[in-house]
């Protein structure tokens, strides 16, 4: 059998296989408040070993889409903690991927919040709101002396996490949201030191970093990235300036013994092999949204030895007991897209698992 059905040991987790279920925002917390649905979706998936969360806001500042839940108020952290209490009793762990969306926002969604962001540059496209489509706005560039503040608000809310009996946190550095949106080149016009040379550039993530994990402990942190993904107007095109971003980026948290870096990109890539031996802690690999992983991808990158750990995203959304399935070779339950986002029980907890089909 693969390696990929052994046990590892990840930061301060015992888990039974090297796949995990990423991250995959669902918009079904109302209000932003997990409750019993919720939990019950996560419980569902315990065997998963390692859940990470849908993208969270720390702040309701960083919020961009309808129903995303939040880890700053007591109702949202009451609702936390009946998901993870579900989590646990069927034998998992459950980290919060703390998601600050940046300028891929509107107030419509966030009660009238501002939107900010590295610099007064507006995303392309629109965004679903509850008054339907609308373009992205322009958001507010943060003044220098403001960033300190929303670094606090992750460190905030990764406590938050873990007092709602959650096993730790993800920081979200990918996919074109705030973080990303420091890193990238198109997205950061900034002079101050958040901007200017790919050192610049990594800052804010560092610093993040370095917080969130003097708060709760880096071996329950995690950070993903999705270097050169060009996504959501996050254009990292110039790739001597993407390779130095990032490496400064793992080169400034290295040292911390974070439980694990996740990357978003080709697993083949010169750079993630790159980045993996600089990182020198595990690292979770994802081929983006193109192709959905399947069991010959984990094991590829796993016997391999491209990777520790594999994010596997939508077999995890349609099968509750993916582990039990691909471990038995199973048929797998297919996903369906247009339940993917917002809505009910449907298509979120009624995915049937082998003992109840
Ligand atoms: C419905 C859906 C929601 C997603 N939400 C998130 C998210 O909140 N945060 C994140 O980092 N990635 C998110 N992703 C990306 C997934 O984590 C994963 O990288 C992607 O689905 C590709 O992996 P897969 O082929 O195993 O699904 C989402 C993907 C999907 C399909």
């Amino acid at each position: 059998m693969s390696k990929a059905f052994e046990p590892i040991v990840v930061g301060n987790w015992k888990l039974p296989q090297r796949f995990v279920m990423a991250p995959l925002t669902r918009n079904r917390a109302k209000g932003t408040i997990p409750d019993d649905l919720n939990a019950e979706y996560y419980g569902q998936r315990a065997s998963a070993g390692l859940i990470i969360t849908e993208g969270s806001q720390p702040s309701a500042v960083g919020q961009g889409y309808l129903d995303t839940p939040g880890f700053h108020s007591d109702a949202q952290l009451a609702g936390w903690s009946k998901v993870a209490e579900a989590v646990h009793a069927g034998g998992g762990h459950i980290v919060a991927q703390l998601m600050h969306v940046g300028r891929i926002a509107h107030p419509v969604n966030k009660c009238g919040h501002e939107t900010v962001a590295p610099s007064a540059l507006p995303a392309p496209g629109t965004i679903v709101t509850a008054e339907g489509q609308l373009d992205m706005v322009t958001p507010r560039a943060l003044e220098t002396d403001e960033i300190p503040g929303v670094v606090e608000e992750f460190v905030t809310a990764a406590r938050n996490a873990v007092e709602a009996g959650l096993d730790g946190v993800e920081v979200h550095a990918a996919n074109g949201y705030l973080i990303h949106q420091f890193l990238g080149q198109s997205s950061n016009t900034r002079t101050d030191r958040y901007g200017g040379s790919p050192e610049a550039h990594a800052r804010f993530a560092i610093e993040v970093i370095r917080a969130v994990a003097e708060a709760i402990g880096a071996d329950r942190v995690g950070i993903r990235i999705s270097p050169a993904h060009n996504i959501q107007g996050v254009l990292e095109e110039d790739e001597t300036l993407t390779s130095a971003a990032y490496e400064t980026l793992v080169d400034g948290v290295k040292d911390l013994g974070l439980a694990y870096l996740s990357i978003l990109a080709d697993p083949r890539s010169r750079l993630v092999a790159d980045l993996r031996t600089r990182f020198g802690g595990p690292v979770m690999l994802n081929s983006g949204f193109s192709n959905v992983t399947e069991l010959e991808d984990v094991e590829a990158i796993i016997d391999e030895d491209l990777g520790d750990l594999v994010a596997v995203g939508r077999p995890f959304l349609a099968n509750p007991d993916l582990a039990e399935r691909w471990a038995g070779g199973a048929e797998l339950n297919v996903p369906h897209q247009e339940t993917f986002y917002g809505g009910g029980a449907e298509g979120y907890t009624d995915y049937p698992t082998l003992t109840n089909s």
